[in-house]
């Protein structure tokens, strides 16, 4: 048989496409394989977010060529998908001549035709081409990055342009899935085993599908909430949504949370800036005030709901005081853990334009300050939850201690606990006793 080995750079959207990828080509009789020197065809899901995540990609493909050289094996066929594959199109064979096939972020459910047509002679094949009225969103058991948790992309694309976000050129316009598909979805997911459900998108909460199909039954605010008591309405355990876009979440969001225990107490709302004046400068979309009466309404809620973040650090332009405000405005929110970066120009976003003119170093010193404040926000969160007991999927057994379990709290929090393999995929309490950096520790009750 036939192997194929596949890997995933970037976010959940390219993990979730994966995961398909996977689907489909071992409907084609391919065997999936996690070790790439057997392969005979090698996969790479690409991100360009930040310039690093590019030069990954090169990285990895030298090393795949020389570690087939070292053993005297024939070079595998090797396709690049994803956001890289979609910025630079048929530019890649230039940069790379190991490269045999080129697929676009919508184009990757016919790698099954990609890898055909390159067995069939055809060099340079590229397809940058849009998805597939019948495109299948559902993923096979198999393939599933985990057998309790699965990802369900809602809306995909993004409208925002931030200056200095790539996504809206590598994932082009949003598109809403249909609700009554979601929910269809859910409930076959749910017969199969999955305890969780995470909605995905770029903006979760700008979900605008044609049609109210699905949603019908459902009162609120904004389609999205709706679509988020309609998923409710399935009695699936588990409801997680991310990303969130600060200048859309509506407060019926919470609402929805506050109605139905499924849908859980986190929410992840990136703020990228403290500063007001870089905000703009970002084209977020949102001010400071208008981000804090989101989070108040959030922290107002009978539930105790976890947030997190992400923050850009040295954007152009970004000086001592737009920083320090941005260390107040962490100061004040209280988030459970965020995902900070530093600042990095994106050929084709207006920020590139921009001087990048906040020194390397300078961007390092921020990262640094920020993190170090970020632990210590995250360790006051984590200590209020000592002596609290929280409702925990067991997922796995803990990576170095194999006498405990390791999942998440419906806040997603990281939690370890003593137990056996065979409580895996079930959903336990733990009352906590101990917190760590990123990781509480607890015991069942
Ligand atoms: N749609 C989401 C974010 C998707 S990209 C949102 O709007 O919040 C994930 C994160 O990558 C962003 O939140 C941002 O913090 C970071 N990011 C995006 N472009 C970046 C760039 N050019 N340099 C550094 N970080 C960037
Ligand atoms: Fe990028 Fe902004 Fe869209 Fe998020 S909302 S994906 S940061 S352009
Ligand atoms: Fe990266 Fe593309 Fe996601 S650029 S963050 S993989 S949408």
């Amino acid at each position: 048989m036939k192997k194929v080995y596949l890997e995933t750079f970037g976010c959940q959207m390219n993990v979730s496409d994966s995961e398909r990828v996977a689907t489909q080509m071992s409907a084609d009789g391919y065997e999936i394989t996690s070790d790439e020197t057997l392969a005979d065809v090698v996969l790479l899901n690409t991100c360009s977010v930040r310039e690093k995540a590019e030069h990954k990609l090169f990285t990895r493909i030298g090393q795949i060529r020389k570690s087939a050289a070292d053993r005297r094996a024939a070079k595998p066929m090797l396709g690049i998908l994803g956001c890289v594959a979609q910025l630079e199109g048929e530019t890649l064979f230039s940069k790379s001549p190991a490269i045999d096939f080129v697929l676009g972020t919508k184009a990757v459910g016919r790698v099954a035709v990609a890898v055909a047509e390159v067995l069939d002679g055809q060099s340079f094949y590229t397809d940058l081409g849009e998805r597939e009225e019948s495109y299948e969103w559902s993923v096979a058991a198999a393939q599933r990055n985990s057998p309790y948790i699965a990802f369900v992309p809602i809306i995909e694309g993004c409208n925002k342009f931030c200056t200095y976000c790539i996504v809206p050129f590598s994932r082009g316009r949003e598109k809403s899935l249909s609700a009554s598909e979601i929910v269809r979805h859910i409930r076959h997911l749910r017969s199969e085993g999955i305890r969780e459900v995470h909605l995905i998108g770029q903006n979760v909460n700008s979900y605008r599908p044609p049609t109210d199909a699905g949603l019908e039954p459902f009162r609120g605010a904004t389609q999205f909430s709706r679509l988020l008591r309609a998923v409710a309405a399935t009695g699936i355990e588990r409801v997680k949504f991310t990303t969130s876009f600060p200048r859309d979440f509506h407060p019926d969001i919470v609402e929805a949370l506050n109605e139905n225990v499924n849908l859980c107490n986190w929410v992840h709302l990136p703020v990228q800036s403290g500063s007001n004046r870089i905000l703009k400068l970002m084209r977020r979309g949102h001010t400071i005030e208008n981000y804090l009466e989101r989070i108040a309404k959030i922290q107002a809620s009978p539930r105790r709901i976890s947030l997190t973040t992400d923050i850009i650090v040295g954007f152009p332009g970004e000086t001592d005081a737009d920083f320090q405000a941005t260390l107040n405005l962490t100061e004040q929110c209280k988030f459970s853990s965020a995902y900070i970066f530093k600042y990095s120009p994106r050929p084709g976003t207006p920020a590139f334009a921009m001087s990048d003119d906040v020194p390397a170093q300078e961007k390092t010193a921020r990262f640094l300050e920020l993190e170090k404040l970020i632990r210590v926000q995250q360790q006051k969160v984590f200590q209020s939850y000592i002596g609290r007991t929280v409702e925990v999927l067991a997922e796995k057994v803990s990576d170095k201690h194999p006498a405990q379990l390791s999942g998440h709290s419906t806040c997603q929090m990281v939690v370890n606990f003593n137990g056996s393999a065979e409580m895996c995929g079930k959903i336990v309490k733990v009352q906590i006793l101990e917190s760590k950096v990123n990781t509480l520790y607890g015991k069942i009750c």
